[in-house]
């Protein structure tokens, strides 16, 4: 009776103990899991099931006087007859920074050649890249510095020979983003508004320009308004944790979830929804730094909703591969391998091999294993295997 007794209480100790364990386990790990799973079910609940998204439209709306201090920055460099008279099937911002004078040079000489997509494609694409001022002196890279030439005189030489930048006069940065979004939108619709589409890009993205043409002149023959593509965020959190790139704080954003949005990297609108987003800008508050969200909240206010394509690409960056470069759009991270990535991916050979019974199978099974890996995110989904 009381060897039992004291077996049992032995038996109880062991539980005691584990459950302690446990728990302080869970304490240990509750901060993270409170920062990411938590947030992330209550964002998706608030997203599908609550959907209150009209009341940021009504909080973000401010009185048009206001709004303007958003857009009215005065023009350092401009090209306002770019698309005079011309037919245009896309306008395409390139989202750069004044330091950024190679990533702009390798897309010019790459899928942003003009010259070459109107030669080659017979369409008449316009690139343009949006940028601010140069960050002051101090954080300036020292080459420019020693030579004793500033960034700004640098960007006006560029410009002199290439003539597609387009800057306003805000501090080019990071927290600026949103700002140069509203740059696009704004010189849009008082330059080219009779393009069929706009592009926003980032400045290391690439862009199977082929690709994409085709796929817009098949959607501009179908006469598609409503039109917003690229690799859609639903229901995405604010990130709360201030060490983050993309923290946002409770006073700038207090709702739980953001509404849908298409990443930053490179989404298309229709000449309508451009329309409809510029005319959004002028009544909201364009605080929210976070660029691609921001967009998400004016295309919510004016009723606009993106739609996904498999093949464009969020943050990922596709693998090399030609049964890839069939079907993309965007992908995302390139800089150093751009040039050989755009003779890869335009060579003819790639539509003969992957054409027919044979490519089309070789190529799903392909697809397949580079697609379908599991614990493999950010480049295109699995199911983009299968079209
Ligand atoms: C753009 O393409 C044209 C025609 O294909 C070519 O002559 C020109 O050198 C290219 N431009 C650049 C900057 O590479
Ligand atoms: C954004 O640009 C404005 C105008 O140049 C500047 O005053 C402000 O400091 C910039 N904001 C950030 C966060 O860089
Ligand atoms: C957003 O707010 C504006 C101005 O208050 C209003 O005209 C518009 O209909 C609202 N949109 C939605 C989707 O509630």
């Amino acid at each position: 009776m009381f060897v039992n007794f004291r077996r049992m209480r032995r038996c109880q100790c062991m539980q005691l103990m584990t459950t302690c364990l446990v728990l302080s386990v869970v304490m240990v790990c509750w901060e993270q899991m409170d920062n990411n799973v938590v947030s992330h079910v209550k964002s998706y609940s608030y997203r599908y099931l609550v959907n209150r998204f009209t009341y940021i439209n009504k909080s973000l709306t401010i009185p048009r006087e206001q709004a303007r201090s958003f857009s009215n920055f005065r023009y350092l460099l401009d090209h306002p007859h770019k698309c005079a008279g011309k037919d245009v099937l896309l306008l395409l911002f390139v989202k750069t920074s004044p330091e950024n004078i190679e990533r702009r040079n390798a897309i010019r000489s790459t899928w942003g050649n003009e010259t070459y997509i109107q030669n080659t494609l017979g369409v008449t694409v316009k690139v343009v890249f949006a940028l601010g001022t140069p960050q002051t002196k101090k954080e300036e890279p020292s080459w420019s510095r020693r030579s004793g030439v500033s960034s700004q005189e640098q960007l006006n030489h560029e410009d002199h020979v290439h003539g597609d930048l387009i800057q306003q006069d805000f501090l080019d940065s990071f927290h600026n983003l949103t700002l140069k979004l509203i740059l696009q939108f704004h010189w849009m619709h008082h330059h080219c508004a009779h393009a069929r589409f706009l592009m926003t890009a980032d400045d290391d993205i690439f862009v199977h320009m082929p690709n994409l043409v085709s796929y817009l002149q098949d959607m501009s023959n179908k006469g598609v308004t409503d039109f917003w593509i690229g690799r859609v965020h639903r229901g995405a959190p604010p990130i709360r944790s201030k060490d983050s790139k993309y923290y946002v704080s409770f006073e700038m954003y207090p709702w739980l979830s953001y509404p849908d949005y298409t990443a930053g990297a490179g989404y298309v609108v229709s000449r309508d929804v451009a329309d409809r987003i510029y005319q959004a800008t002028l009544t909201l508050k364009a605080s929210l730094y976070i660029d691609d969200v921001f967009m998400g909240i004016c295309a919510n206010a004016v009723g606009v909703s993106p739609q996904e394509h498999v093949y464009f690409s969020g943050e990922g960056k596709a693998p090399y591969h030609l049964c890839i470069y069939d079907q993309m759009m965007t992908s995302h991270g390139h800089v150093e391998d751009i040039y050989d990535l755009w003779k890869d991916a335009t060579d003819p050979q790639v539509k003969q091999w992957t054409s027919g019974l044979i490519g089309r199978l070789y190529c799903t099974v392909v697809k397949m294993s580079l697609l379908c890996q599991p614990y493999h995110f950010n480049t295109y989904p699995c199911k983009a295997a299968f079209l």
